[in-house]
């Protein structure tokens, strides 16, 4: 099981020690939330925090956009991002999607979708081929520290179905309210990848967290 651990609420007067923290206690990589206080009430960090980030990180770094028109922003975030996120919902069209889809892979960056609770999963159908990950939005986006949404566990069910059906190799990530009550759950429905924010930063142990979460 993959744990990519969320900055959205860490102590950013020690990011640095934050970092080494969450590394030595075993998390993949970082995940790192965009805002734009457009497409998601809020604002949170762009290159600056990223490039201190990326001085500091052994792992690797996948930028969650959650930003209208994220195909401006890509550059920005290359290179040290290993994957690039952005939101279906934040597009015009199909064909806002598709180019957005081509720029982060003639970037060589993993590309990921992600979707918003009520969005269902058939609005990614026509992408599917072209997509390395799909992320499951289980709170608004804008937060973190927000409650799970349980709903959304039936479209991890119905998205792993998919993928093994069709033979795919995409990356189911659930992102919002993730921890050790509900990590058995999501890795059950069919989660590879959890990422996990505030249910590491406001313990004290991070190792801890994330044993529980691993020995589901
Ligand atoms: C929400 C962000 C999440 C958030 C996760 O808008 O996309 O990545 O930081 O944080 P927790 O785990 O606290 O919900
Ligand atoms: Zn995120």
């Amino acid at each position: 099981m993959h744990i990519s651990a969320s900055i959205l609420n860490c102590n950013f007067l020690k990011l640095e020690e934050e970092i080494k923290k969450a590394e030595e206690a075993g998390i993949d990589s970082f995940h790192l939330d965009v805002m734009d206080g457009h497409f998601v009430p809020n604002l949170s960090f762009g290159t600056p925090i990223f490039n201190a980030l990326k001085k500091v990180a052994q792992k690797p770094i996948i930028t969650h956009l959650m930003v209208f028109s994220p195909i401006k922003m890509i550059e920005w975030f290359i290179p040290g991002s290993l994957g690039i996120i952005f939101h279906c919902e934040a597009m015009k069209d199909g064909k806002e999607l598709k180019e957005t889809i081509n720029k982060i892979k003639e970037n060589n960056l993993e590309c990921g979708v992600a979707l918003n609770p009520p969005t269902p999963i058939e609005s990614i159908f026509p992408y599917l081929y072209e997509l390395n990950e799909i992320l499951i939005m289980s709170v608004y986006p804008g937060f973190g520290g927000q409650k799970f949404i349980p709903e959304v566990i039936k479209k991890i069910e119905d998205l792993k179905k998919l993928i093994t059906k069709e033979n795919l190799k995409i990356t189911i990530s659930v992102d919002g309210g993730v921890g050790p009550e509900n990590s058995k759950l999501l890795i059950l429905a069919g989660a590879d990848k959890l990422i996990v924010g505030s249910a590491i930063f406001k313990e004290k142990d991070y190792s801890l967290v994330i044993k529980k979460i691993r020995n589901v």
